[in-house]
């Protein structure tokens, strides 16, 4: 069998996943709180036929059902992890994006969908940053997200009350990387102690995304790099929205060069929510984008490497 056949196959089943889970939270969350079996069996079809709609393109530009969205709120990280798919080392002075920005690009990106699956919120490392609190608050209000991911680390525990109060929320997981060298066990324990859902992902390798430099590939090469990357991770900073967040760090680093035709820019005023609706659809169609021609993934050179390995100095 090809490449490009398992590649499918592969992100045919992740997005089936997405839907699976999508499906377990609606009952999850609707099967107490009526007593009606009717209400949620039709909530249960409605969900699968946006779901199929999507899938299939059909009315693709009403249906706006997502599966999954990045937010990293800061760049400051307690590892340095050569290999980081976000880039995070790469930061000569790494902050706290700003929370003004980060609360109003969230509003109209949920004034724009009508259902998402996961957020995930991330960073660099999202423990240590004080817009974690806000950030969360703001998700909570929406019914729009089934369920809200924290990727962390491991290496902080949240120490803020209000914050351990919030962790609490039932909609909320922590999403806990294992890695080599990081001794999980006091973060374990008191997520348990906290009754926080928590969940931790077992990586056996990480995949090798290359150096920066520009390759320049031809265009029916990066059409096949696009099309065999699942690029499921859309990546929400700076009020834009990029299809990965190798493009929306690569850009805001400089590395890559600005193409404002990769991403949305949620917060430019000139621009209505139907029309941002539409460039939001016609984004998720693109047949690659610049930041291919910078990155290795889903080309033969993309190798495994061991996970987490740290930058020297
Ligand atoms: C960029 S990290 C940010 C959150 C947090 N700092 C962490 O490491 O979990 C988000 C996820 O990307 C994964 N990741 C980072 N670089 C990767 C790579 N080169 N290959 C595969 N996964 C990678 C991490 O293991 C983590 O689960
Ligand atoms: S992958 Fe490593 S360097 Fe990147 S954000 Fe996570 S811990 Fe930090
Ligand atoms: S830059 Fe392209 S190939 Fe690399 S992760 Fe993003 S979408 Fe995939």
């Amino acid at each position: 069998m090809s490449n490009y056949f398992i590649y499918k196959i592969t992100y045919t089943l992740h997005k089936l996943g997405f839907y699976y889970y999508s499906v377990k939270y609606y009952i999850k969350d609707n099967y107490n709180k009526t007593s009606n079996p009717i209400i949620n069996i039709f909530g249960f079809i409605r969900i699968i036929i946006i779901a199929l709609f999507h899938e299939l393109k059909i009315f693709s530009s009403k249906s706006r059902f997502y599966e999954y969205t990045e937010i990293p709120i800061t760049t400051v990280c307690t590892l340095k992890c050569k290999a980081c798919s976000n880039l995070i080392p790469c930061y000569k002075n790494p902050k706290d994006v700003d929370l003004n920005m980060l609360l109003k690009s969230i509003d109209v990106f949920l004034e724009c969908i009508n259902n998402i699956v996961y957020m995930r919120v991330l960073g660099g490392e999202p423990f240590s940053s004080k817009n974690l609190f806000p950030v969360l608050q703001k998700l909570l209000q929406s019914s729009k997200i089934q369920r809200i991911e924290i990727v962390t680390n491991g290496t902080l525990i949240p120490k803020d009350d209000e914050l351990i109060e919030l962790l609490k929320n039932k909609r909320i997981i922590i999403s806990i990387s294992e890695y080599p060298q990081v001794d999980l066990s006091r973060l374990i324990l008191f997520l348990k102690n906290n009754n926080i859902n928590y969940r931790i992902d077992k990586i056996n390798f990480w995949m090798d995304y290359g150096d920066t430099t520009k390759k320049n590939k031809s265009y029916n090469e990066l059409k096949k790099q696009f099309r065999r990357c699942n690029h499921i991770c859309k990546s929400l900073l700076n009020g834009q929205l990029h299809l990965c967040p190798r493009s929306s760090h690569g850009t805001d680093l400089g590395i890559i060069t600005n193409n404002e035709d990769d991403y949305i820019n949620l917060l430019d005023k000139t621009i209505s929510i139907e029309e941002k609706k539409k460039l939001i659809i016609k984004l998720f169609k693109k047949k690659c984008i610049l930041a291919c021609d910078y990155c290795d993934f889903a080309t033969s050179k993309s190798k495994k490497i061991p996970v987490a390995e740290q930058v020297e100095n």
